[in-house]
């Protein structure tokens, strides 16, 4: 971090963090805490808080947390350079100009090389398909029926027909070939040298949310292997966790996301009014990608080719939309094959019928499924109604089980009462119930340990130390920073004893000082951890006398452990004996003495 701590200060405390949170993710006040949906996992009800006294969020579910600076950097992908330059704009203060080491210069500014160089490939190729020279991609744009309005808006552009035209123009912009090479704009090899990736096609820039060119799509004018080549994923260009079209749509206004394949599908449908569309990036679409797209709405209508990879790649995205918690619909637009060919044969209103008629998930799997039976063979029509009842099992809410039961009954002509009977008897079987369970993020799931137990003491006293400073008076004689024995608890607690005793205890300042994002995360669970006694059970409303008794119980617990870990540490940390004689003595005076608050 090379900004002057008072200036990160400044920007920080200038950017209230529920107005930046605000904008992003719709708060509801309760008591004097912000609660909403929270944007880093899939919930249904909110355990994401904003609070204007702290100053930082914390969810409770995932534990995403920390001040303004760590909610741009994990809510945009930002780095923290970029995240203060946004902030500081924000609240019209003027960052000073850094004095940067060359090792300081070369961390920082590789990311921002790589967009330089795109955005300047970018212009290179639009001005390219304005040119005589580019004439072929022009006509092959117009041919697609597209307008030069919309050729603009999407920064459409022409690669020429010269094997490294690109990279001289970049080279002549100061960028060394080792740069090109890594924005995947080029290839190095011995019989061409540094020659361009992209030849001879039509360009598709490819934009982050902040409308910043991270990547290209090149497409073939007429037939060609492969059609589209595209650019390889670098440092600033991730294809599982960007949607092409999300920099226009993220500010459409209707309350769904259309989810297609192609690029130009994406574009064939702004130019028809249907801002709301957005494509993954010739890859599969991904559960990061899901996360983004809720961010923004529940509600997802799929248009995937209706050829057999195309139905493969719905059943696929339906699932991922599902154990993110949202809702697809399927799109027919047979008999085209994609959106822009429906849209070119038979207009936007005839677009818009078949949205509303897009068919739910659910019965679009199971008119899938029913292709697999001859329901006129009475064998394996009871083999399609048994996958009908597992498929039902997986509701986990017995009211939509029941509503989704009656209607396909109603529109497969089966007799409710019998398929009720296999979902039970399915349920029995497989002991299928409830099966999809919320999945831990990361692999399995953690048993806590002892240390879990004194790392929750340790966060339950700093927490209540940043809520009741006053606290720290009866607690003083007891505790000191070198109680908490993990590094960065240590770092976090000697800050936050420092602050009540100059009377100037910020936690959101304190979380600034942690440039890791892991790291913030942490010791924004450290301010905001519910302030309980040892066993879980909350204060809010308790006594005074039971609040002291679980004040002490905490306190104890952080003593007794710091004191058997300088116990273990006695020949490898010089001040241990220390801690250990003083701990002993301290411990017994703790616990006969009695705490009031
Ligand atoms: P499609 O083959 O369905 O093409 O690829 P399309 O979108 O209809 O394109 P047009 O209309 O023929 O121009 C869908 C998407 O799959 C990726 C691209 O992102 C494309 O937009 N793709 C396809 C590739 O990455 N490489 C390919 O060779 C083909
Ligand atoms: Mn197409």
């Amino acid at each position: 971090m090379y900004y002057p701590e008072d200036i990160v200060e400044e920007v920080r405390a200038r950017n209230n963090i529920v107005d930046v949170v605000g904008e992003h993710v719709r708060l509801q006040k309760k008591g004097s805490t912000y609660f909403g949906l929270c944007p880093f996992h899939n919930e249904k009800t909110p355990s994401f808080s904003v609070s204007p006294g702290k100053q930082m969020f914390y969810c409770f579910g995932c534990g995403a947390g920390g001040n303004v600076y760590s909610f741009l950097m994990q809510y945009e992908n930002a780095t923290f350079q970029e995240a203060i330059k946004t902030l500081a704009d924000r609240a019209g203060i003027k960052l000073p100009e850094i004095e940067m080491t060359e090792d300081m210069k070369r961390a920082a500014s590789e990311k921002q090389v790589l967009l330089d160089i795109n955005k300047e490939a970018a212009k290179y190729f639009y001005y390219a398909l304005r040119n005589p020279a580019g004439k072929n991609g022009y006509e092959y744009f117009k041919g697609r029926k597209l307008s030069d309005e919309t050729m603009k808006a999407w920064g459409l552009g022409y690669s020429n027909v010269n094997p490294d035209d690109l990279v001289k123009y970049l080279r002549s912009k100061g960028y060394s070939d080792e740069m090109i090479i890594k924005a995947g704009l080029a290839s190095h090899d011995e019989k061409r040298g540094t020659h361009d990736k992209f030849w001879n096609r039509v360009m598709f820039p490819i934009q982050d949310t902040n409308h910043r060119v991270i990547g290209f799509g090149g497409r073939v004018m007429g037939d060609g292997e492969p059609k589209y080549l595209n650019s390889p994923e670098t440092p600033i260009f991730d294809k599982s966790r960007n949607l092409y079209g999300l920099n226009f749509a993220r500010s459409s206004k209707k309350n769904h996301m259309i989810l297609c394949e192609g690029y130009m599908d994406v574009i064939a449908m702004h130019q028809a009014g249907f801002n709301e569309a957005v494509a993954s990036l010739g890859t599969a679409f991904t559960s990061g990608q899901a996360a983004i797209l809720k961010r923004f709405t529940d509600s997802i209508v799929l248009s995937y080719d209706s050829d057999g990879a195309g139905t493969k790649a719905a059943l696929r995205a339906i699932g991922i939309l599902r154990e993110n918690g949202m809702s697809g619909r399927v799109l027919d637009l047979k008999p085209y094959k994609d959106p822009d060919e429906f849209i070119k044969n038979m207009g936007p209103e005839e677009f818009q019928k078949r949205i509303e008629n897009a068919r739910n998930s659910f019965f679009f799997e199971i008119d899938i499924l029913k292709r697999e039976y001859n329901t006129d063979d009475p064998e394996e029509k009871t083999k399609f109604h048994r996958e009908i009842a597992r498929k039902l099992c997986t509701f986990s809410d017995d009211v939509e089980r029941n509503n989704y039961l009656e209607a396909i009954c109603r529109e497969y002509m089966i007799d409710p009462a019998s398929m009720r009977k296999l979902v039970s008897a399915t349920v029995n079987q497989t002991g299928l119930a409830t099966p999809i369970k919320p999945k831990p993020k990361t692999g399995e799931v953690k048993r806590s340990t002892p240390e879990d137990g004194i790392k929750k003491a340790q966060r339950i006293l700093l927490t209540w130390l940043t809520e009741e400073p006053k606290v720290y008076e009866r607690i003083s004689e007891y505790i000191s920073a070198r109680d908490f024995t993990d590094g960065l608890y240590a770092k976090v607690a000697d800050r936050v004893i420092e602050g009540i005793r100059s009377g100037n205890l910020i936690p959101a300042a304190i979380v600034s000082e942690f440039e890791d994002e892991e790291e913030q995360k942490e010791v924004a669970g450290m301010f905001n951890t519910k302030i309980s006694g040892l066993d879980g059970m909350p204060l809010e409303n308790e006594s005074d006398i039971d609040r002291a008794h679980a004040l002490k119980d905490v306190v104890i617990k952080v003593k007794e452990s710091s004191y058997d870990y300088y116990s273990r540490n006695l020949s490898s940390d010089v001040k241990a004996l220390d801690e250990v004689i003083k701990g002993k003595k301290l411990l017994e005076k703790l616990k006969n003495t009695t705490f009031s608050i």
